[in-house]
Protein backbone atom coordinates (compact mmCIF):
# COMPACT_ATOMS: atom_id res chain seq x y z
CA UNK A 1 0.00 0.00 0.00
CA UNK A 2 1.41 3.68 -0.96
CA UNK A 3 1.56 6.41 2.16
CA UNK A 4 -0.04 9.29 1.71
CA UNK A 5 3.06 11.22 0.54
CA UNK A 6 3.72 8.86 -1.96
CA UNK A 7 0.25 9.46 -3.22
CA UNK A 8 0.36 13.10 -3.11
CA UNK A 9 3.10 12.89 -4.91
CA UNK A 10 1.93 10.72 -8.00
CA UNK A 11 -1.44 11.37 -8.10
CA UNK A 12 -3.24 14.58 -9.25
CA UNK A 13 -5.41 16.08 -6.69
CA UNK A 14 -8.92 14.58 -8.26
CA UNK A 15 -7.10 11.07 -8.48
CA UNK A 16 -5.91 11.61 -4.72
CA UNK A 17 -9.61 12.60 -3.34
CA UNK A 18 -10.71 9.95 -5.28
CA UNK A 19 -9.13 7.20 -3.51
CA UNK A 20 -9.44 8.48 -0.18
CA UNK A 21 -12.84 10.28 0.19
CA UNK A 22 -14.10 6.91 0.96
CA UNK A 23 -12.17 7.07 4.42
CA UNK A 24 -13.90 10.00 5.43
CA UNK A 25 -15.95 9.45 8.52
CA UNK A 26 -19.27 10.79 8.03
CA UNK A 27 -20.86 11.42 11.69
CA UNK A 28 -20.69 15.18 11.72
CA UNK A 29 -20.33 15.69 7.99
CA UNK A 30 -23.44 18.12 6.90
CA UNK A 31 -25.95 16.88 4.13
CA UNK A 32 -26.70 20.53 3.03
CA UNK A 33 -23.79 22.43 3.35
CA UNK A 34 -20.81 22.36 1.12
CA UNK A 35 -17.91 21.10 2.72
CA UNK A 36 -14.59 19.15 1.32
CA UNK A 37 -14.90 15.55 -0.12
CA UNK A 38 -12.08 15.30 1.98
CA UNK A 39 -9.27 17.14 3.50
CA UNK A 40 -9.86 20.60 4.64
CA UNK A 41 -11.57 24.08 3.31
CA UNK A 42 -11.99 27.68 4.05
CA UNK A 43 -12.69 30.74 2.28
CA UNK A 44 -15.69 30.83 0.05
CA UNK A 45 -14.40 32.05 -3.37
CA UNK A 46 -15.04 32.66 -6.82
CA UNK A 47 -18.69 32.95 -6.15
CA UNK A 48 -20.49 33.76 -9.32
CA UNK A 49 -22.95 33.23 -11.58
CA UNK A 50 -21.65 32.53 -14.90
CA UNK A 51 -22.70 30.15 -18.27
CA UNK A 52 -26.48 29.69 -16.00
CA UNK A 53 -24.77 28.36 -13.16
CA UNK A 54 -23.85 29.08 -9.72
CA UNK A 55 -19.98 28.66 -9.35
CA UNK A 56 -18.86 28.13 -6.14
CA UNK A 57 -14.90 27.40 -4.69
CA UNK A 58 -13.29 27.14 -2.32
CA UNK A 59 -9.74 27.14 -0.48
CA UNK A 60 -8.67 23.33 0.20
CA UNK A 61 -6.28 20.72 0.71
CA UNK A 62 -7.08 17.44 0.11
CA UNK A 63 -3.97 15.78 1.37
CA UNK A 64 -4.69 16.62 5.36
CA UNK A 65 -7.55 18.02 7.57
CA UNK A 66 -5.46 20.90 7.92
CA UNK A 67 -4.81 23.87 6.22
CA UNK A 68 -1.86 23.57 3.58
CA UNK A 69 -0.67 24.40 0.51
CA UNK A 70 -4.21 25.97 -1.23
CA UNK A 71 -6.00 25.01 -4.15
CA UNK A 72 -9.52 25.83 -5.27
CA UNK A 73 -12.29 23.12 -5.22
CA UNK A 74 -14.87 24.20 -7.52
CA UNK A 75 -19.09 23.13 -6.97
CA UNK A 76 -21.33 24.26 -9.47
CA UNK A 77 -24.90 24.22 -9.33
CA UNK A 78 -28.34 25.43 -11.54
CA UNK A 79 -30.65 26.44 -8.36
CA UNK A 80 -28.33 27.15 -5.71
CA UNK A 81 -29.42 24.72 -3.60
CA UNK A 82 -28.25 21.12 -5.32
CA UNK A 83 -24.51 20.89 -6.35
CA UNK A 84 -22.54 19.06 -8.11
CA UNK A 85 -18.43 18.76 -7.78
CA UNK A 86 -16.00 19.79 -10.55
CA UNK A 87 -12.76 18.77 -10.67
CA UNK A 88 -9.85 20.85 -8.36
CA UNK A 89 -10.29 24.38 -10.27
CA UNK A 90 -6.40 25.87 -9.38
CA UNK A 91 -3.57 24.30 -7.64
CA UNK A 92 0.01 25.82 -6.65
CA UNK A 93 2.06 24.95 -10.27
CA UNK A 94 3.73 28.77 -11.17
CA UNK A 95 6.53 30.42 -9.56
CA UNK A 96 4.06 33.08 -8.79
CA UNK A 97 2.10 31.13 -6.63
CA UNK A 98 4.36 28.54 -5.56
CA UNK A 99 3.14 27.94 -1.96
CA UNK A 100 -0.67 28.75 -2.60
CA UNK A 101 -3.61 29.90 -4.61
CA UNK A 102 -4.90 32.15 -1.95
CA UNK A 103 -8.78 33.59 -2.13
CA UNK A 104 -10.09 35.78 -4.65
CA UNK A 105 -13.42 36.11 -6.90
CA UNK A 106 -14.78 34.68 -10.29
CA UNK A 107 -16.57 37.17 -12.69
CA UNK A 108 -18.24 36.16 -16.32
CA UNK A 109 -16.76 38.01 -19.06
CA UNK A 110 -17.55 37.41 -23.58
CA UNK A 111 -19.08 34.17 -22.05
CA UNK A 112 -15.86 32.97 -20.32
CA UNK A 113 -15.11 32.57 -16.57
CA UNK A 114 -12.59 34.49 -15.25
CA UNK A 115 -10.96 33.93 -11.68
CA UNK A 116 -9.02 36.64 -9.82
CA UNK A 117 -7.20 35.08 -7.06
CA UNK A 118 -3.88 35.74 -5.08
CA UNK A 119 -0.45 33.84 -5.91
CA UNK A 120 1.58 32.94 -2.29
CA UNK A 121 5.36 32.59 -2.19
CA UNK A 122 6.69 32.07 1.90
CA UNK A 123 9.86 33.78 2.00
CA UNK A 124 12.71 33.11 4.89
CA UNK A 125 11.38 35.42 7.58
CA UNK A 126 14.93 37.60 7.89
CA UNK A 127 14.59 40.76 10.34
CA UNK A 128 13.47 43.44 8.52
CA UNK A 129 12.02 41.97 5.46
CA UNK A 130 8.76 40.35 3.76
CA UNK A 131 8.30 37.45 5.07
CA UNK A 132 5.96 36.62 2.01
CA UNK A 133 5.43 37.87 -1.56
CA UNK A 134 1.52 38.49 -2.63
CA UNK A 135 0.46 39.12 -5.77
CA UNK A 136 -2.84 38.79 -7.73
CA UNK A 137 -2.92 36.44 -10.63
CA UNK A 138 -6.01 35.47 -13.59
CA UNK A 139 -7.17 32.12 -14.54
CA UNK A 140 -9.62 31.57 -17.23
CA UNK A 141 -11.96 28.90 -18.44
CA UNK A 142 -13.77 28.55 -21.68
CA UNK A 143 -16.29 25.48 -20.74
CA UNK A 144 -16.41 26.73 -16.82
CA UNK A 145 -14.58 23.54 -15.49
CA UNK A 146 -10.96 23.69 -16.88
CA UNK A 147 -9.16 26.86 -15.75
CA UNK A 148 -5.84 28.07 -17.53
CA UNK A 149 -3.80 30.73 -15.58
CA UNK A 150 -2.95 33.93 -17.61
CA UNK A 151 0.69 34.68 -19.24
CA UNK A 152 0.62 37.93 -17.87
CA UNK A 153 0.12 36.49 -14.26
CA UNK A 154 1.16 38.68 -11.82
CA UNK A 155 -1.75 40.76 -13.12
CA UNK A 156 -1.11 42.69 -10.22
CA UNK A 157 1.50 43.58 -7.77
CA UNK A 158 1.39 45.98 -4.67
CA UNK A 159 1.63 48.79 -6.44
CA UNK A 160 5.02 51.27 -5.59
CA UNK A 161 2.90 54.52 -4.29
CA UNK A 162 1.70 52.26 -1.49
CA UNK A 163 3.98 50.84 1.44
CA UNK A 164 2.35 48.18 3.47
CA UNK A 165 3.73 46.54 6.86
CA UNK A 166 6.35 44.48 7.51
CA UNK A 167 4.53 41.15 6.46
CA UNK A 168 3.87 42.40 3.06
CA UNK A 169 -0.29 41.65 3.56
CA UNK A 170 -1.63 41.83 -0.22
CA UNK A 171 -4.84 39.48 -0.96
CA UNK A 172 -7.83 38.35 -1.64
CA UNK A 173 -9.18 40.30 -5.07
CA UNK A 174 -12.55 40.61 -5.41
CA UNK A 175 -13.83 42.16 -8.92
CA UNK A 176 -17.00 43.98 -10.12
CA UNK A 177 -17.99 45.32 -13.14
CA UNK A 178 -19.64 49.22 -13.21
CA UNK A 179 -20.49 50.99 -16.32
CA UNK A 180 -18.74 49.00 -18.13
CA UNK A 181 -15.22 48.91 -16.14
CA UNK A 182 -13.90 46.45 -13.66
CA UNK A 183 -12.77 46.85 -10.12
CA UNK A 184 -11.03 44.84 -7.79
CA UNK A 185 -10.68 45.64 -4.22
CA UNK A 186 -7.49 43.72 -2.48
CA UNK A 187 -7.08 43.44 1.46
CA UNK A 188 -4.02 44.98 2.55
CA UNK A 189 -2.64 46.52 5.47
CA UNK A 190 -0.57 50.32 5.93
CA UNK A 191 2.99 50.63 7.06
CA UNK A 192 1.95 51.24 10.42
CA UNK A 193 0.29 48.23 10.16
CA UNK A 194 -3.54 48.89 10.30
CA UNK A 195 -6.30 47.44 7.59
CA UNK A 196 -6.75 48.69 4.75
CA UNK A 197 -8.62 48.00 0.97
CA UNK A 198 -6.99 49.03 -2.09
CA UNK A 199 -8.94 49.21 -5.15
CA UNK A 200 -7.67 48.47 -9.21
CA UNK A 201 -9.33 49.01 -11.97
CA UNK A 202 -9.49 47.65 -16.12
CA UNK A 203 -11.02 47.61 -18.88
CA UNK A 204 -10.25 44.16 -19.89
CA UNK A 205 -9.21 41.83 -16.41
CA UNK A 206 -6.00 41.76 -17.47
CA UNK A 207 -4.65 45.42 -17.39
CA UNK A 208 -5.21 46.64 -13.51
CA UNK A 209 -4.00 50.26 -13.07
CA UNK A 210 -4.37 51.04 -9.19
CA UNK A 211 -7.16 53.83 -8.08
CA UNK A 212 -6.70 54.81 -5.26
CA UNK A 213 -6.90 53.16 -1.05
CA UNK A 214 -10.48 52.95 -1.03
CA UNK A 215 -10.96 52.67 3.03
CA UNK A 216 -8.71 51.88 5.89
CA UNK A 217 -8.86 51.02 9.41
CA UNK A 218 -9.39 53.79 12.27
CA UNK A 219 -8.84 52.89 16.04
CA UNK A 220 -9.75 49.54 17.03
CA UNK A 221 -10.77 48.33 13.73
CA UNK A 222 -7.67 45.59 13.33
CA UNK A 223 -4.27 45.12 11.86
CA UNK A 224 -5.27 43.41 8.67
CA UNK A 225 -8.61 43.52 6.52
CA UNK A 226 -8.59 40.10 4.17
CA UNK A 227 -11.43 39.01 1.94
CA UNK A 228 -13.05 42.78 1.05
CA UNK A 229 -16.01 42.55 -0.96
CA UNK A 230 -17.82 45.64 -2.68
CA UNK A 231 -21.44 44.86 -2.03
CA UNK A 232 -24.61 46.21 -4.09
CA UNK A 233 -28.05 45.36 -3.14
CA UNK A 234 -31.60 47.11 -2.71
CA UNK A 235 -29.94 50.27 -4.33
CA UNK A 236 -27.29 50.58 -1.34
CA UNK A 237 -23.84 49.66 -1.06
CA UNK A 238 -21.49 47.90 1.53
CA UNK A 239 -17.54 47.30 1.77
CA UNK A 240 -17.62 43.58 3.47
CA UNK A 241 -14.29 42.88 5.29
CA UNK A 242 -12.82 40.01 7.37
CA UNK A 243 -10.77 42.07 9.75
CA UNK A 244 -7.78 40.74 12.30
CA UNK A 245 -6.70 41.40 15.17
CA UNK A 246 -10.11 43.75 16.19
CA UNK A 247 -9.73 44.22 20.23
CA UNK A 248 -13.00 42.45 21.99
CA UNK A 249 -15.10 45.81 23.23
CA UNK A 250 -17.89 44.36 25.91
CA UNK A 251 -20.15 41.73 24.79
CA UNK A 252 -18.63 42.74 20.73
CA UNK A 253 -15.77 41.26 18.53
CA UNK A 254 -15.43 38.01 21.04
CA UNK A 255 -14.05 35.68 17.84
CA UNK A 256 -10.75 35.60 17.40
CA UNK A 257 -11.35 36.99 13.99
CA UNK A 258 -14.39 39.12 12.81
CA UNK A 259 -16.84 40.04 9.37
CA UNK A 260 -18.09 43.10 9.25
CA UNK A 261 -19.97 45.39 6.88
CA UNK A 262 -20.04 49.26 6.55
CA UNK A 263 -22.39 50.60 4.37
CA UNK A 264 -21.82 53.57 2.68
CA UNK A 265 -20.98 55.36 -1.37
CA UNK A 266 -18.30 54.62 -4.15
CA UNK A 267 -16.87 57.45 -5.27
CA UNK A 268 -15.99 55.83 -8.65
CA UNK A 269 -13.84 59.31 -9.81
CA UNK A 270 -11.67 58.97 -6.67
CA UNK A 271 -11.92 55.25 -5.66
CA UNK A 272 -12.88 56.15 -2.27
CA UNK A 273 -15.86 54.72 -0.51
CA UNK A 274 -17.32 56.52 1.66
CA UNK A 275 -18.85 54.81 5.14
CA UNK A 276 -20.18 54.53 8.29
CA UNK A 277 -18.60 51.96 11.10
CA UNK A 278 -18.45 48.38 11.54
CA UNK A 279 -21.37 46.29 12.03
CA UNK A 280 -21.42 42.64 12.18
CA UNK A 281 -22.84 39.97 9.90
CA UNK A 282 -23.23 37.17 12.48
CA UNK A 283 -23.03 37.25 16.24
CA UNK A 284 -22.68 33.60 16.01
CA UNK A 285 -19.21 31.35 17.15
CA UNK A 286 -17.75 30.21 13.79
CA UNK A 287 -18.45 32.87 10.63
CA UNK A 288 -15.91 34.03 8.16
CA UNK A 289 -14.39 35.52 5.14
CA UNK A 290 -17.87 35.63 3.50
CA UNK A 291 -18.14 36.36 -0.40
CA UNK A 292 -20.98 37.83 -2.06
CA UNK A 293 -22.59 37.36 -5.68
CA UNK A 294 -25.32 38.88 -8.16
CA UNK A 295 -27.80 36.68 -9.27
CA UNK A 296 -29.57 36.75 -12.56
CA UNK A 297 -32.74 38.47 -10.84
CA UNK A 298 -30.55 40.95 -9.16
CA UNK A 299 -30.19 39.88 -5.11
CA UNK A 300 -26.93 39.74 -3.54
CA UNK A 301 -25.98 36.51 -2.22
CA UNK A 302 -23.67 35.91 0.75
CA UNK A 303 -22.04 32.46 1.61
CA UNK A 304 -19.39 32.41 4.96
CA UNK A 305 -16.62 30.02 6.37
CA UNK A 306 -18.93 28.31 8.85
CA UNK A 307 -15.64 28.07 10.98
CA UNK A 308 -13.37 29.79 13.08
CA UNK A 309 -9.42 29.56 12.82
CA UNK A 310 -7.40 28.40 16.01
CA UNK A 311 -10.87 27.00 16.85
CA UNK A 312 -11.68 23.08 18.06
CA UNK A 313 -12.04 20.86 15.07
CA UNK A 314 -13.22 17.67 15.90
CA UNK A 315 -14.19 16.66 12.56
CA UNK A 316 -10.31 16.34 11.51
CA UNK A 317 -9.96 13.22 13.31
CA UNK A 318 -12.70 12.13 10.62
CA UNK A 319 -10.37 13.24 7.62
CA UNK A 320 -12.21 16.66 6.88
CA UNK A 321 -12.78 19.94 8.28
CA UNK A 322 -14.62 22.74 7.87
CA UNK A 323 -17.77 23.80 5.58
CA UNK A 324 -19.43 26.57 4.26
CA UNK A 325 -22.54 28.44 5.46
CA UNK A 326 -25.81 27.76 3.54
CA UNK A 327 -26.34 31.10 1.05
CA UNK A 328 -27.77 34.10 2.69
CA UNK A 329 -29.36 37.18 1.06
CA UNK A 330 -28.11 40.89 1.68
CA UNK A 331 -31.51 43.31 2.23
CA UNK A 332 -31.70 47.08 3.47
CA UNK A 333 -34.54 47.11 6.08
CA UNK A 334 -35.42 49.94 9.22
CA UNK A 335 -31.51 51.47 7.89
CA UNK A 336 -29.78 48.17 8.13
CA UNK A 337 -27.99 45.48 6.35
CA UNK A 338 -29.87 42.50 7.32
CA UNK A 339 -28.92 38.44 5.50
CA UNK A 340 -32.03 36.46 5.86
CA UNK A 341 -31.07 32.34 4.15
CA UNK A 342 -31.58 32.69 -0.17
CA UNK A 343 -35.24 31.95 -0.50
CA UNK A 344 -33.97 29.32 -2.86
CA UNK A 345 -33.73 27.26 0.35
CA UNK A 346 -36.93 26.40 1.05
CA UNK A 347 -36.83 24.19 -2.03
CA UNK A 348 -34.71 21.89 -0.27
CA UNK A 349 -37.79 21.27 2.08
CA UNK A 350 -38.87 17.44 2.20
CA UNK A 351 -41.46 15.93 5.11
CA UNK A 352 -42.96 18.96 7.27
CA UNK A 353 -43.48 17.41 11.17
CA UNK A 354 -45.99 20.56 12.28
CA UNK A 355 -46.72 21.13 15.66
CA UNK A 356 -50.44 22.82 16.70
CA UNK A 357 -50.17 25.96 18.22
CA UNK A 358 -48.61 25.47 21.80
CA UNK A 359 -49.07 27.34 25.16
CA UNK A 360 -46.02 26.80 27.10
CA UNK A 361 -45.06 27.35 30.98
CA UNK A 362 -42.69 25.12 31.31
CA UNK A 363 -39.75 22.84 29.71
CA UNK A 364 -41.27 21.41 26.53
CA UNK A 365 -39.48 18.79 24.00
CA UNK A 366 -41.54 17.95 20.22
CA UNK A 367 -41.02 14.38 19.73
CA UNK A 368 -41.37 14.73 16.19
CA UNK A 369 -38.25 17.51 16.14
CA UNK A 370 -35.80 14.86 16.64
CA UNK A 371 -33.41 14.92 13.74
CA UNK A 372 -29.94 15.53 13.04
CA UNK A 373 -30.61 17.57 9.70
CA UNK A 374 -33.35 20.18 8.94
CA UNK A 375 -34.99 23.47 9.13
CA UNK A 376 -36.78 24.33 12.22
CA UNK A 377 -39.27 27.73 11.44
CA UNK A 378 -41.72 28.74 14.36
CA UNK A 379 -42.56 31.97 15.72
CA UNK A 380 -43.04 33.33 19.64
CA UNK A 381 -45.05 35.67 21.79
CA UNK A 382 -43.21 36.44 24.96
CA UNK A 383 -45.95 39.22 26.11
CA UNK A 384 -46.77 36.81 28.91
CA UNK A 385 -43.14 35.51 30.21
CA UNK A 386 -39.71 37.19 30.73
CA UNK A 387 -38.22 35.51 28.30
CA UNK A 388 -37.47 32.08 26.21
CA UNK A 389 -34.48 29.65 25.70
CA UNK A 390 -34.69 27.48 22.80
CA UNK A 391 -32.09 24.26 23.74
CA UNK A 392 -30.34 21.94 21.22
CA UNK A 393 -28.94 18.99 22.76
CA UNK A 394 -27.71 15.53 22.06
CA UNK A 395 -27.70 13.55 25.20
CA UNK A 396 -27.17 17.02 26.95
CA UNK A 397 -23.22 16.29 26.63
CA UNK A 398 -23.26 18.94 23.72
CA UNK A 399 -25.67 21.80 23.96
CA UNK A 400 -26.58 24.80 21.85
CA UNK A 401 -29.04 27.46 23.61
CA UNK A 402 -30.19 30.86 22.49
CA UNK A 403 -31.79 32.72 24.87
CA UNK A 404 -33.77 35.68 24.24
CA UNK A 405 -34.55 38.14 27.35
CA UNK A 406 -37.29 40.26 26.97
CA UNK A 407 -37.26 42.97 29.15
CA UNK A 408 -33.35 44.16 27.62
CA UNK A 409 -34.00 42.73 24.64
CA UNK A 410 -30.40 40.66 25.01
CA UNK A 411 -29.48 37.61 22.97
CA UNK A 412 -27.57 34.83 23.63
CA UNK A 413 -26.01 31.82 22.43
CA UNK A 414 -24.40 29.47 24.88
CA UNK A 415 -21.96 26.74 23.72
CA UNK A 416 -21.47 23.76 26.22
CA UNK A 417 -18.92 21.50 24.76
CA UNK A 418 -18.14 18.01 27.08
CA UNK A 419 -15.09 17.33 24.77
CA UNK A 420 -13.75 21.09 25.79
CA UNK A 421 -15.49 20.65 29.06
CA UNK A 422 -16.29 25.05 28.01
CA UNK A 423 -19.34 27.05 28.53
CA UNK A 424 -18.63 29.85 25.54
CA UNK A 425 -21.23 32.78 25.02
CA UNK A 426 -21.64 35.41 22.11
CA UNK A 427 -24.25 38.11 22.35
CA UNK A 428 -26.55 40.04 20.20
CA UNK A 429 -29.04 42.75 20.23
CA UNK A 430 -32.88 43.18 19.67
CA UNK A 431 -34.49 45.76 20.50
CA UNK A 432 -35.46 46.36 24.29
CA UNK A 433 -38.98 44.99 25.61
CA UNK A 434 -39.51 42.28 22.54
CA UNK A 435 -42.23 40.30 22.01
CA UNK A 436 -42.35 38.74 19.18
CA UNK A 437 -39.39 36.14 17.73
CA UNK A 438 -39.56 34.76 14.16
CA UNK A 439 -37.03 32.27 14.23
CA UNK A 440 -35.55 29.67 11.80
CA UNK A 441 -33.08 27.29 12.75
CA UNK A 442 -30.57 25.75 9.78
CA UNK A 443 -29.49 22.21 11.56
CA UNK A 444 -26.77 19.65 10.44
CA UNK A 445 -24.83 17.34 11.74
CA UNK A 446 -22.49 19.75 13.31
CA UNK A 447 -23.55 23.29 12.34
CA UNK A 448 -26.55 25.78 13.92
CA UNK A 449 -27.50 28.50 12.05
CA UNK A 450 -29.91 31.10 13.82
CA UNK A 451 -31.78 33.38 11.67
CA UNK A 452 -33.64 35.52 14.24
CA UNK A 453 -36.60 38.11 13.04
CA UNK A 454 -36.24 36.79 9.39
CA UNK A 455 -32.09 37.58 9.45
CA UNK A 456 -32.25 40.64 11.51
CA UNK A 457 -29.83 39.02 13.67
CA UNK A 458 -27.87 35.77 12.60
CA UNK A 459 -25.92 33.84 14.70
CA UNK A 460 -23.70 30.54 13.29
CA UNK A 461 -22.09 27.57 15.07
CA UNK A 462 -20.14 24.34 15.22
CA UNK A 463 -21.67 21.57 17.23
CA UNK A 464 -20.19 18.54 17.92
CA UNK A 465 -23.18 15.89 19.29
CA UNK A 466 -21.78 12.51 20.25
CA UNK A 467 -25.43 11.01 19.62
CA UNK A 468 -27.48 10.83 16.62
CA UNK A 469 -30.53 11.41 18.87
CA UNK A 470 -31.43 15.33 18.53
CA UNK A 471 -33.95 16.99 21.19
CA UNK A 472 -35.08 20.82 21.11
CA UNK A 473 -36.12 21.79 24.09
CA UNK A 474 -38.26 24.93 24.28
CA UNK A 475 -37.90 26.48 28.13
CA UNK A 476 -40.26 29.71 28.75
CA UNK A 477 -38.47 32.03 31.34
CA UNK A 478 -41.09 33.47 33.87
CA UNK A 479 -44.16 33.05 32.57
CA UNK A 480 -46.15 31.86 29.38
CA UNK A 481 -45.21 31.38 26.30
CA UNK A 482 -47.14 31.33 22.76
CA UNK A 483 -45.97 29.15 19.81
CA UNK A 484 -47.61 29.79 16.12
CA UNK A 485 -46.11 27.95 12.98
CA UNK A 486 -44.09 25.67 14.39
CA UNK A 487 -42.19 23.16 12.07
CA UNK A 488 -39.30 21.26 11.18
CA UNK A 489 -38.98 20.38 7.85
CA UNK A 490 -36.43 17.38 6.72
CA UNK A 491 -34.19 18.31 4.29
CA UNK A 492 -33.15 17.48 1.22
CA UNK A 493 -28.89 16.51 0.46
CA UNK A 494 -27.68 18.94 -1.76
CA UNK A 495 -25.30 16.88 -3.39
CA UNK A 496 -26.87 13.73 -5.52
C1 LIG B 1 -8.71 34.20 5.21
C2 LIG B 1 -7.38 33.89 4.55
C3 LIG B 1 -7.16 34.78 3.33
C4 LIG B 1 -6.21 33.98 2.51
C5 LIG B 1 -6.68 32.57 2.76
C6 LIG B 1 -5.59 31.54 2.72
O1 LIG B 1 -9.23 33.16 5.96
O2 LIG B 1 -6.33 34.06 5.50
O3 LIG B 1 -6.71 36.07 3.64
O4 LIG B 1 -6.25 34.30 1.16
O5 LIG B 1 -7.29 32.57 4.04
O6 LIG B 1 -6.10 30.24 2.77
Amino acid sequence: MSTMSEEKEQLTPDEFIAANESKVNKRWYPRFHIAPRVGWCNDPNGFAYAGGKYHLFYQYYPYEPKWGPMHWAHVTSKDLVHWERQPVALFPDHPYDADGCFSGSGIEKDGKLYLLYTGHVDLLKKPGQPDRIETQALAVSVDGVHFEKSEKNPVITLPESVSTGEDHHFRDPKVWQHNGRYYAVVGAQTADEVGQVLVFESENLEDWQFKHVMAKAHGNQGFMWECPNFAEFDGHEALILSPQGVKPEGQRYLNLHQSVSMLGKMDYESGIFYHDAFHILDHGFDFYAPQVTQTPDGRCLMIGWLAMWESAMPEQADGWACQMTVPRELHYRKDRLVTPPAKELMALRKAAHTTPELVMTEETSIADWSYETGELCADFDLTEAEGLAVHFTAGFDDTVSLMVEKQSGLVTLVRKSAATGRKEERYAQLPAGVTHLSLRVFEDRSSLEFFINDGDIVMSTRFYPKTEERVIVLEPQEGTVHMTDGVFYELDDIFA
